[in-house]
């Protein structure tokens, strides 16, 4: 990956803040917009701005003059019974996972420019619980599914010039599983039910949305890419 800018909303924490170190190594500037710094250490390249993207009355920040890849982390996970959700729930999601997403590439699409006559990437966030149906994933599963319909139609209508692809991951170990994983018992048993009998690791995810914004990826548009130790198509 050679030098340009990227945009990562979320790259304080978890999948998007290993992108983001992944990204510093190699880039120009990396803005990354989220509520609060977190874990992120700023310097001559990051940098961060903060931003609720939730919030449908936020002023976004300007993006950088020229946008290669724009990504967009941040998101829930609701499991809960179709019984105990309530509409607050479902709207919750939405907000965070499409609205947000929406709001992000409306500010971000002005400015998405690849380099040298290549196309400029988009990377958005879903789940494996898309794919496959999984109990007490109703209202975070509605939402990404709605983000993957998002993915397909902006590669078609924005195609050749960007690029629009989504992960997909499974359990991930960051802080928003934080509680699926709280324990060596849990986190034995979550292991237990993948074939590579590992949970995720931010850097899974981020590995795979590099490859999706970096040239090697060119001819990747309109996808949704699992990143899930084998749990969407295996059974073993
Ligand atoms: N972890 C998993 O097991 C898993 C599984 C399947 C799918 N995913 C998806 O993968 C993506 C990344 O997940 P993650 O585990 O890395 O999440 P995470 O650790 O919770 O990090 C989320 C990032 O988004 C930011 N963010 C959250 N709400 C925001 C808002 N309203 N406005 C601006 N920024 C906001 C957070 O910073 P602030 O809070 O400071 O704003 C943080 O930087 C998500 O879309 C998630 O749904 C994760």
């Amino acid at each position: 990956m050679t030098a340009g800018s990227f945009v990562v909303a979320g790259g304080s924490r978890g999948i998007g803040l290993a992108i983001v170190r992944h990204l510093a190594a190699h880039a120009a500037r990396v803005d990354v917009w989220s509520r609060a710094a977190d874990e992120l250490v700023a310097d001559g390249v990051v940098r961060h701005i903060p931003c609720d993207l939730a919030d449908p009355a936020a002023v976004l920040p300007e993006p950088p003059e020229a946008v290669e890849g724009a990504v967009y982390c941040p998101g829930t996970i609701t499991l809960k019974s179709f019984r105990s959700l309530d509409e607050a729930d479902f709207r919750h999601d939405l907000e965070v996972n499409l609205l947000g997403a929406v709001r992000f590439l409306k500010a971000c699409q002005p400015r998405l420019a690849g380099r040298d006559g290549r196309p400029a990437s988009v990377v958005l966030f879903s789940t494996v619980a898309v794919g496959q149906g999984m109990p007490m994933h109703a209202s975070i599963a509605a939402a990404k599914g709605a983000v993957e319909g998002l993915v397909r139609s902006l590669a078609a209508e924005w195609a050749p010039r960007v690029r629009v692809n989504a992960v997909a991951p499974a359990l991930t170990d960051t802080g928003l599983a934080a509680r699926l994983l709280a324990s060596p018992e849990k986190r034995e048993a979550m292991a237990a039910r993948y074939p590579l009998k590992r949970v995720g690791s931010a850097d899974d995810a981020a590995a795979l949305a590099c490859f999706l914004l970096s040239e090697s990826s060119g001819w990747i548009t309109g996808q949704v890419v699992g990143v899930d130790g084998g749990l969407s198509t295996l059974r073993v």
